[in-house]
């Protein structure tokens, strides 16, 4: 299931990461019912369990993001970079299939949406207007 274009009425901000915040609960999503997710999960010894939205105004939600990867080279900017692989945004460069795109230089977007166009799991939401309830933010 694509993420919730709604997500900032229904879902909450719970903590702050790099310079995005992160919104819960996570829910069930598309990476709940991939084959290589599922797996390489397994193969960690980790559950699989919802985790919620990084970034706000680049929002991508995690349960629905299958580490496909091509959203990260395909951004001008750099917006994104492999949660568990630092400094790397190569397609291929995840860790595994847990691994997440990250939106660490969210403020960076120049709002090209390839980001959006790319996913193959519709993960991503980028939206200006959500820069102001990112300002307003308070946790
Ligand atoms: Fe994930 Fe979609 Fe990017 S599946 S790695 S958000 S292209
Ligand atoms: Fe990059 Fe996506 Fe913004 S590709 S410029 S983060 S719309
Ligand atoms: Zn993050």
């Amino acid at each position: 299931m694509p993420i919730d274009k709604e997500f900032h009425k229904k879902l909450k901000p719970v903590g702050k990461h790099h310079e995005h915040y992160v919104w819960g609960q996570g829910k069930i999503g598309a990476a709940a019912n991939d084959a290589k997710v599922k797996t390489d999960y397994e193969s960690e010894g980790k559950k699989l369990e919802p985790i919620g939205i990084h970034g706000t105004f680049v929002a991508v939600d995690w349960d629905d993001c299958i580490a496909d990867g091509a959203c990260l080279p395909a951004c001008p900017v750099s917006v994104f970079e492999w949660f568990k692989n630092p400094g790397a945004s190569g397609q291929d460069q995840k860790l595994s299939y847990t691994d997440k795109s990250d939106p660490i230089r969210e403020a960076d977007c120049i709002w090209c949406m390839a980001c959006v166009t790319v996913c193959p799991t519709e993960a991503i939401k980028v939206d200006q207007d959500m820069v102001s309830i990112h300002q307003g933010i308070k946790l």
